[in-house]
């Protein structure tokens, strides 16, 4: 369990100067920033990312509210250092020194929108922060999360490229929330599955008392949703987010009807969410929990930590688009290598090709942003 010095006695562990990639052995305390802090991914993560014991400093960016949500954060007793930054003039502050910077700012959908129709207002929103990224901490890892993610990686790059900072292993659109999902639908899927088997035996007289009481357990079934590993590829919106069902890990087998059902609620758990709540948001809270996720893989990451994989949508080469959501192996260069697909299966393929499609589009548009 890691736990950084105090930040007066934190030896001086931005990334380094003239290069792409963080010192060996620099001391585990990381420089992170959040820009749209005070939202409803914000606040959570800000409260994730202060329990993060690689964390030393964590700055909270957004343009209202700051100040308070700082003042609560910073009551807790852990070892990241808070301080807050309000609006435009301060995010030159914000971000300089940064390690990461996590970006959640931006207007969530409401029921019957879209991820796309969130662009005209976040692309803009994205592109300044990523302006100031470029300007103030170029060299940071940067994890996008504002909507819609398939457009705003691509814009993000467009600025990093005008400002001449790009480096596509920092940059990196979050979709961390689409594999959370498809680990838990999966043991869900798999427990009512194993639950209607064991009452069918139950039923028929032809189960023992302790194989019920172990399969209740979980035992037989054997399923954490934490020790699930379902790889979604593609990228974050509909029909764009690609569970490899067949690439489960712990090894598992769906009948086609099972499939079919995990597939579709994978691609609409966001708009479940924004459905069910009414108005008032997209998921924030297993959001932040998602983003803490991903950043955190990202410090361990940069902190030299072996067989870090998450899947992220990043540039890639992996299919002819220019950026694809697939596993990435992190290190302390950001991205140190993006994984193959591994083989899929017939109805895999089809899902990809109906992916790239959509996917073609909205990273066109994202670019056209830019460059108009
Ligand atoms: P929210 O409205 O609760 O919070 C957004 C915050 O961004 C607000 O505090 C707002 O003041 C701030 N903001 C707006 N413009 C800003 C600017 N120029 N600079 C700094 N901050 C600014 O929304 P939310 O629920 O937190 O969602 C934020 C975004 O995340 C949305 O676009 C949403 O669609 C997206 N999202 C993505 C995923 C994913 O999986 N990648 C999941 C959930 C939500
Ligand atoms: C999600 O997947 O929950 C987010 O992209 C938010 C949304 O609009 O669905």
């Amino acid at each position: 369990h890691l736990r950084p010095p105090p930040a007066s006695q934190m030896e001086e562990v931005s990334l380094l100067r003239g290069s792409n990639c963080r010192a060996k052995g620099a001391a585990p305390g990381f420089k992170v920033a959040i820009l749209g802090a005070s939202g409803g991914i914000g606040q959570p993560l800000a409260l994730l990312m202060k329990m993060n014991p690689l964390v030393s400093l964590l700055h909270l960016y957004d343009v209202v509210n700051t100040p308070g949500v700082t003042a609560d954060i910073s009551h807790m007793n852990t070892g990241a250092v808070v301080r807050g930054f309000l609006g435009q003039p301060q995010l030159e502050n914000a971000l300089t020194g940064m390690d990461l910077v996590i970006i959640p700012a931006g207007i969530p959908r409401k029921p019957g929108m879209t991820r796309d129709d969130l662009f005209k207002i976040n692309a803009g929103i994205v592109r300044t922060l990523c302006e100031g990224v470029a300007k103030f901490c170029p060299k940071a890892i940067v994890n996008v999360i504002s909507n819609p993610v398939n457009s705003t990686v691509p814009i993000a790059a467009e600025v990093f490229k005008k400002a001449g900072t790009y480096d596509p292993k920092r940059l990196l659109g979050v979709t961390t929330l689409d594999v959370v999902r498809a680990n838990t639908f999966v043991v869900c899927t798999l427990t009512e599955f194993g639950i209607c088997i064991i009452t069918i035996l139950t039923f028929t007289g032809t189960i023992s008392k302790i194989y019920y009481l172990l399969c209740l357990q979980g035992e037989v079934l054997g399923l954490d949703p934490r020790d699930v590993n379902v790889p979604v590829i593609g990228g974050h919106a509909g029909v764009t987010i690609l569970p490899l069902l067949s690439q489960v890990n712990p090894p598992c087998s769906f009948t086609s009807e099972e499939i079919s059902y995990l597939t579709t609620h994978i691609q609409n758990g966001g708009t479940e969410v924004v459905e069910a709540k009414a108005g008032a948001g997209s998921a924030t809270l297993s959001m932040a929990y998602a983003a803490a996720k991903f950043a955190d893989a990202c410090l361990r990451g940069l902190h030299g930590d072996a067989g870090v994989v998450e899947c992220s949508y990043v540039a890639s080469q992996v299919t002819e688009l220019p950026f694809f959501a697939s596993k990435v192996r992190l290190g302390r260069c950001g991205i140190e290598e993006i994984l193959s697909l591994g083989p899929l299966n017939e109805f895999e393929r089809a899902g990809l090709e109906k992916a790239k499609k959509e996917l073609a589009e909205s990273i066109q548009k994202g670019v056209a942003f830019i460059n108009k």
